[in-house]
């Protein structure tokens, strides 16, 4: 004999949750989402549209479709009554966009690796889970760290203006001398996914010796003979030092002056994860005079960096736009895997990627 009944209507699914009886069986749950209107999903940006797709069939979408960031008052009033939020980095998810959403805000899905601009307190308070997008992205930003370490070391935003604006004379064998990876140690502060993704690809330039810092040791550090070191001695030894952590309370603002002070006068400094692990004020004294010779960011504090920055007046300070993951295979990716991350959770299912 087999018998269904509704049991329960569950605060985390969306829909009903059914218990089949089948003598002799295991105890079978299914659902059903028949009868129930779909869920409620605000997206705070226009997105490429791989995550859409994956919503739109069975989730009832407001977007906030421009490519500017969606004004604070407006996620406020939209997020209200929606039972998860595809959210994006410049969104601030605090504890008054929570309150605003309602207690039915089920769950979350941030389109980024980091999830700095995420209050992850409040939300564990709340037992809402959040989705993040590791992986996807590693590829193409530690395609782009390494991009813009050779951009910064070999001169080039400086070498190509002068082409420009007549700077270029001729051949010389005194010009525009830059520091190359051969033979040089490069300490990576964060041997994460992304920094054993620029590792592995450094290290065929010929780096002589890769450092690393962070809270643990890590097995993938063998696969380019990497050492784990404190961070004073990586700062003191390494030709380049990577800023490749991720951002918490803890290390904000990690380079600063004192850091700079304890690197060589050869140092390339590079960050490609968050702008606030540095204090940008320390970064243009140590720059300016020529304490460390370069640094190469893509990322800042505030982004956009205003344009009178003073970062931006110098010669050997190289700025991109945070543009890390910017391929379009990436971005594709990670706003496919935000779309699965919402819906495996309003499915009852466990997020393909959730932050622990
Ligand atoms: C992220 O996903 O956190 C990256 O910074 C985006 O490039």
């Amino acid at each position: 004999m087999l018998s269904v009944r509704v049991i329960r209507r569950s605060p985390k699914l969306i829909h009903n949750l059914y218990i089949v009886f089948v003598p002799g069986f295991t105890t079978h749950l299914f659902s059903s989402m028949s009868n129930s209107p779909k869920p409620k999903v605000y997206v705070t940006r226009r997105v490429p549209q791989d995550g859409l797709e994956i919503l739109r069939p069975h989730c009832d979408i407001t977007q906030w479709d421009s490519e500017k960031p969606v004004p604070r008052a407006e996620l406020i009033r939209q997020v209200a009554g929606k039972d998860a939020l595809f959210c994006l980095l410049t969104d601030k998810i605090d504890a008054e966009v929570l309150d605003s959403a309602g207690p039915q805000l089920k769950c979350i899905g941030t389109m980024s690796v980091g999830y700095d601009h995420i209050d992850m307190a409040e939300c564990r308070a709340r037992n809402i889970p959040v989705g993040f997008t590791p992986d996807v992205l590693t590829n193409a930003t530690a395609e782009l760290t390494v991009g813009l370490l050779l951009a910064t070391s070999r001169r080039l935003i400086e070498a190509s203006k002068s082409v420009r604006d007549g700077g270029w004379g001729t051949w010389d064998p005194l010009w525009m001398l830059g520091h190359g990876l051969e033979g040089s140690t490069v300490g990576i502060v964060g041997l994460g996914r992304i920094g054993i993704a620029v590792a592995r690809r450094l290290a065929p330039f010929g780096v002589s010796k890769f450092l690393y810092s962070g809270h643990n040791r890590k097995e993938e550090a063998s696969e380019v003979s990497a050492e784990f070191t404190d961070f004073d001695t990586l700062l003191e030894k390494s030709d380049f030092v990577l800023g490749c952590c991720a951002l918490t309370k803890e290390n904000q603002e990690l380079f600063n002056k004192n850091a700079f002070e304890k690197m060589k006068s050869n140092a390339i400094f590079i960050n490609t994860s968050r702008g606030g692990l540095v204090n940008q004020d320390d970064l243009f004294d140590a720059l300016k005079s020529r304490q460390i010779a370069a640094a190469g960011l893509d990322v800042t504090s505030p982004e956009p960096l205003p344009t009178d920055s003073p970062l931006l007046s110098l010669e050997n300070c190289v700025v991109l736009p945070h543009i890390g993951s910017a391929t379009e295979r990436a971005r594709g990716a990670m706003s496919a895997l935000t779309g699965r991350n919402i819906l495996a959770y309003l499915r009852g299912e466990s997020m393909p990627c959730q932050i622990k």
